[in-house]
């Protein structure tokens, strides 16, 4: 692909605004040696003002989104992506969030551009177990552990069970669950079901990822080897 549109789609501006950058000699090979609109010139050996280019598309990131910022434009308010480089929002393809975390819930947010990556996590499937935790506003009553992995259980206005899901007690209003699908809203509708409401709710952990001291509102990378213990631990549950 020729450069002028490489950079256009990593979102550097228009293709007549990465023209400029090209003849005002700001894109340069890792040599320093000035490249032009139309050269078709490895990503990795690309530098804009000497530096390296933003990940090629294929990109894979986890974010620790903090309470208060929404995954959708049609929520309002703070987005997701406002905690991302403003260029990322004019990538083509597009970076999307893997699934979604309510507004009121902060934790590990995935977010790709590779769509058929995204439709491997997130397919029923790939059943990859994803682990909240969360603070009730209630005492549990006690047969809540029971019910959540019996495959039985339905929420409302649906027509399908949820699918057996693992509720560790932490304290008396204090759990962590592991669920293997991702339904709308799922962890606060499965409470309400049980008569109980879900003050605070946090995800830790999605597949063999975790946040490992990411601070809140910061985001990372995924390097290969993420990518697999994303995917490592699917096989061996349920
Ligand atoms: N379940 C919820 O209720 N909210 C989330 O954000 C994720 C899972």
């Amino acid at each position: 692909m020729k450069l002028v549109r490489h950079l256009a789609n990593l979102g550097y501006g228009s293709r007549k605004q990465v023209a400029w950058m090209f003849r005002e000699g700001r894109v340069t090979d890792a040599d320093g040696e000035v490249l032009y609109a139309d050269d078709a010139v490895a990503h990795d050996d690309v530098r804009i003002d000497g530096e390296p280019l933003d990940p090629p598309p294929g990109m894979l990131a986890m974010l620790h989104k903090p309470v208060g910022c929404t995954c959708s434009n049609k929520d309002g308010g703070r987005l997701v992506h406002d905690l991302l480089p403003p260029r990322f929002r004019l990538r083509k393809p597009v970076l999307s969030t893997v699934g979604r975390l309510d507004r009121d819930t902060s934790g590990l947010l995935l977010l790709t551009d590779d769509g058929s990556l995204l439709h491997r996590i997130i397919s029923p499937k790939a059943k990859l177990p994803k682990v909240y935790e969360a603070v009730l506003a209630e005492d549990l009553r006690g047969d809540e552990a029971a019910l959540f992995a019996s495959g039985t259980l339905l929420l409302e206005s649906e027509t399908v069970p949820l699918l057996p899901a693992d509720l560790q007690v932490l304290e008396s209003r204090r759990i962590r669950l592991t669920l293997h699908e991702g339904r709308y809203h799922q962890v606060r509708r499965m409470f309400a079901a049980v008569g109980n409401h879900v003050l605070a709710l946090h995800r830790s952990r999605v597949g063999g990822l975790a946040l490992d001291g990411l601070p809140e509102g910061q985001w990372r990378l995924l390097e290969p080897a993420d990518r697999e213990r994303l995917f490592s631990v699917a096989d061996s549950v349920r």
